[in-house]
């Protein structure tokens, strides 16, 4: 399995992993496409698991903000994810997540969120977020959903407020 980043050539077969992972569904395929196409994308953080010149997974992280007053934190959001169906669960996704947070690390992106399975993420380091002073409101959705990964040891103590999904989420 070769973990990388998503190149432009990926593209149809990107559509393709997120439309049959959710179902044969085109909303997160399309998520992807306006989220490339905004300032909120960076190129690293789509990565791609390829096996045998097929594309089996992505991951697509990309930039968001944390408001609270005047402050604005840079974060990363994590979504969608998706691993085809005749690839799940044998470890594709973990290994996706594990190389995005890795390279959010070495970029400084040193907070990760996203709404998630609450029984997936935690194992990756995602503890329930509005514990600790952030919030959401573009989103209704339960507590244990709204899920923060702390890269960086104190960030959770400095950066409080709501999270802001870029346009791209709402189209
Ligand atoms: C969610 C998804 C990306 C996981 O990818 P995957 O390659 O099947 O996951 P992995 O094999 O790496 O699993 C990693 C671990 O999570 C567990 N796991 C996998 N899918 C899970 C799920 N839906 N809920 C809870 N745990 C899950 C696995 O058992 C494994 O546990 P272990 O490390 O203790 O053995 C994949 O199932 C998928 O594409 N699902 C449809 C799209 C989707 O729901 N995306 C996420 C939206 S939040």
């Amino acid at each position: 399995m070769n973990i990388r980043t998503e190149t432009k050539e990926d593209y149809i077969q990107v559509y393709d992993v997120n439309f049959m992972a959710f179902g044969d569904r085109e909303d997160e395929a399309r998520l992807v496409e306006r989220i490339r196409e905004s300032q909120y994308f960076v190129p690293q953080l789509s990565i791609v698991a390829e096996n045998d010149n097929e594309i089996v997974g992505h991951l697509l992280m990309s930039k968001a903000k944390v408001v609270e007053g005047n402050s604005k934190h840079e974060v990363v959001v994590l979504a969608p994810i998706a691993v085809k169906p005749d690839f799940q669960k044998q470890g594709i996704g973990k290994q996706l997540i594990f190389e995005g947070l890795k390279r959010c690390k070495e970029s400084n992106y040193n907070l990760i969120l996203l709404i998630g399975h609450p029984t997936y993420y935690p194992k990756f380091g995602f503890k329930p977020a509005r514990t600790y002073g952030l919030e959401l409101k573009q989103f209704q959705v339960p507590d244990e959903v709204f899920m923060v990964c702390e890269l960086k040891k104190n960030e959770l103590c400095s950066i409080k407020g709501e999270l802001i999904y870029p346009e791209a989420f709402f189209e």
